[in-house]
């Protein structure tokens, strides 16, 4: 048979490379005998492909470049992570373009806010002790919201501006990382609620003095922007009485 030689030959080539693989396989393991780490979590793929309806959240995840942010987090697994993901009718359903008079720093800030450093089951919520803190609280605002549960794991979210229920599971490994589904958009208060009055221009008489010193004087510090904007505002509003008093 012409045939044999060169079968014989591929067999044996096969065997070469299998017996080479697996002393390549015994080695590495001989160098890293620890057991193979999970598949890291990746919330944009999880949003993509254990919903059918969070295509939104996942793409703002992505464009703020907040899932880069939050699956480098999860690679170290003290990390844990609630996720609050607005449906895509959520978006749809805010009135008139409520997301486009944002900046993107806001933006970055709403999808933040939408995330809470750390893992609550569903029974968990009921230990949330309010004003919970979100991934936005910190140095542009508080960014809290308000968690109510009852006997039957109804956990309802307020943030002053927006009330919702939180409805479906998309993901919970137990321990990490949860992923709840919600039928609205949460306005945080920082961005949606009432704004302070305009402090008094800058350029004319006393008032514009005095708000311009308090500026000069805090402008040394590095200050949250809501730190900043209540201070301009108290300045405004000392000028503004002094001024009504002259
Ligand atoms: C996460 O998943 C998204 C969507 O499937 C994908 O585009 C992206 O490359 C993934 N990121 C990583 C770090 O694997
Ligand atoms: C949650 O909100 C719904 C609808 O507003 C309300 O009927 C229910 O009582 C609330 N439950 C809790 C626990 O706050
Ligand atoms: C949230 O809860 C805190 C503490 O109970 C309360 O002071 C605050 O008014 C609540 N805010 C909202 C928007 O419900
Ligand atoms: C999420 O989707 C992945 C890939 O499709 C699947 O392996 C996994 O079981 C799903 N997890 C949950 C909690 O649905």
């Amino acid at each position: 048979m012409a045939s044999s030689p060169p079968l014989l030959a591929l067999a044996l080539a096969a065997l070469l490379a299998l017996s080479a693989s697996f002393v390549g396989a015994a080695k590495s393991k001989a160098i890293a005998p620890a057991p193979a780490a999970p598949e890291p979590l990746n919330v944009t793929a999880i949003l993509l492909h254990n919903s059918t309806n969070h295509k939104t959240f996942a793409r703002l995840l992505h464009e703020t470049q907040v899932d880069i942010q939050i699956n480098s987090e999860l690679d170290d697994r003290s990390n844990t992570f609630t996720i609050l993901a607005p449906t895509d009718d959520a978006f749809v359903n805010l009135k008139g373009g409520a997301l486009n008079t944002l900046t993107q720093q806001d933006l970055v800030e709403l999808v933040l806010y939408h995330i809470l450093p750390r893992y609550y089951s569903l029974p968990m919520f009921v230990t949330a002790s309010n004003p919970v803190r979100t991934q936005a609280s910190g140095n542009h605002g508080t960014y809290t919201l308000n968690v109510t549960t009852d006997n039957s794991l109804r956990v309802n979210v307020s943030t002053g501006i927006t009330q919702t229920t939180i409805a479906d599971k998309v993901f919970d490994d137990s321990e990490q990382l949860a992923v709840y589904s919600l039928d609205k958009v949460m306005l945080p208060y920082d961005q949606f609620g009432p704004k302070p009055p305009p402090a008094s221009p800058p350029t004319k008489g006393p008032k514009g003095e005095a708000a311009a010193a308090a500026g000069e004087t805090s402008g040394a510090a590095e200050l949250g922007r809501g730190m900043w904007q209540s201070l301009v505002t108290g300045a405004g509003l000392m000028a503004a009485i002094a001024g009504s008093l002259l």
